[in-house]
């Protein structure tokens, strides 16, 4: 057994004054909502079996986890839409670590060949312990996504594809390794049943395998409700670029952008009432959202900052310098209710 200071070692003050994430005698502190429970008991709840069960969780007492919160219910606004990135640079092409940790990658298998190295075409948003919110467009085999793709998993806690772990830069020029990303089967895809080939109800949730403990890398963003207004709100987007223009980044890119009054005029089946029309402002904005990743409204300042999926990427023309031109979002708020209704515990 070893007693001292176990995890994010490094992380150490920052966790103290961003999260509070390590506990003074080097236990785990869980996130809200959380119960610090046996392992046992924590799987009973959750009706997963320990053989199955591959995750790592936080250490909350001697032989006791941190035990998520049931699927059906979603965070609360202590928990989601917080972020401790390394460095802030805003504006930056290059999303920090940690920027947007419930930043999900949607991993697909190859049905043709069934070859294991899966690739993505799509993002996700983690919006509780079980649940991953996306485009149905990801998830529906017609147009979008090729027929011989088949979800299977989902990727958190990814930053840099090109290196597991991935390092990270500290302010004192060391360099360290982050924790390794993790990846969670899809058990269930819920496609909402209005969606049509005009890409209205363009959203979908995936509920994974096992529900995931919170962390630095991994942590859900905030759903709003109904009436969520999007003025005074920062918009942002961030993917890896994967897109339907074969683009692709291996770190996490980051855009800023604003809403937009083209959308009526240039895409014939735009509805405001649930969908978001948003466009970058300058070719300087980097590079894209990808598909079924989110929209991002930031409230608040530095300290006291939360971020909501405002919108689901649906369709415009989004690629690096043309984002000028807007595109069109899955306005989440307005679909609120149907997430609710489909969260199973
Ligand atoms: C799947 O594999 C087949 C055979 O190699 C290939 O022809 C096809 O393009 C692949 N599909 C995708 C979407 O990459």
């Amino acid at each position: 057994m070893f007693f001292g200071i176990r995890v994010h070692f490094l992380f150490l003050l920052q966790a103290f004054v961003l999260d509070y994430s390590v506990g003074y005698y080097g236990f785990d502190i869980c996130f809200s909502g959380e119960r610090c429970v046996a392992l046992d008991d924590c799987l009973d709840s959750h009706k997963i079996s320990i053989y199955n069960y591959n995750l790592k969780s936080k250490i909350c007492e001697k032989n006791k986890i941190c035990c998520p919160k049931p699927g059906n219910i979603l965070p609360d606004y202590m928990t989601c839409g917080q972020s401790s990135p390394q460095n802030r640079v805003a504006f930056g092409a290059k999303a920090d670590m940690n920027e947007f940790p419930w930043m999900a990658m949607l991993l697909y298998q190859n049905t043709t060949t069934w070859d294991p190295r899966f690739v993505s075409v799509c993002g996700g948003s983690l919006i509780n312990s079980r649940y991953v919110l996306t485009a149905a467009h990801c998830v529906v085999s017609v147009k979008y996504v090729p027929k011989d793709l088949l979800l299977r998993k989902v990727r958190l806690g990814e930053h840099d594809t090109s290196s597991n772990p991935d390092w990270v830069q500290l302010a004192n020029g060391k360099w360290m390794k982050a924790p390794r990303h993790l990846e969670i089967e899809v058990e269930e895809i819920v496609v909402h049943t209005n969606y049509n080939w005009q890409l209205e109800n363009d959203i979908a949730l995936l509920r994974l395998e096992m529900p995931v403990s919170y962390t630095n890398e991994i942590r859900p963003i905030c759903v709003p409700t109904k009436h969520f207004s999007l003025k005074n709100s920062l918009l942002q987007i961030a993917g890896w670029g994967l897109t339907e223009n074969g683009q692709y980044s291996e770190v996490l890119l980051k855009s800023t952008i604003l809403e937009s009054h083209k959308c009526p005029h240039e895409f014939e089946y735009f509805r405001e009432t649930s969908q978001i029309c948003a466009g970058g402002q300058s070719k300087t904005d980097t590079c894209t959202g990808d598909s079924g990743g989110p929209l991002m409204a930031i409230r608040g300042r530095s300290f006291d900052e939360y971020v909501y999926v405002a919108g689901i990427t649906s369709y415009g023309n989004h690629g690096c310098g043309v984002n000028v031109n807007p595109g069109i979002y899955t306005k989440t708020g307005f679909y609120f209710k149907w997430i609710w209704e489909n969260l199973k515990a």
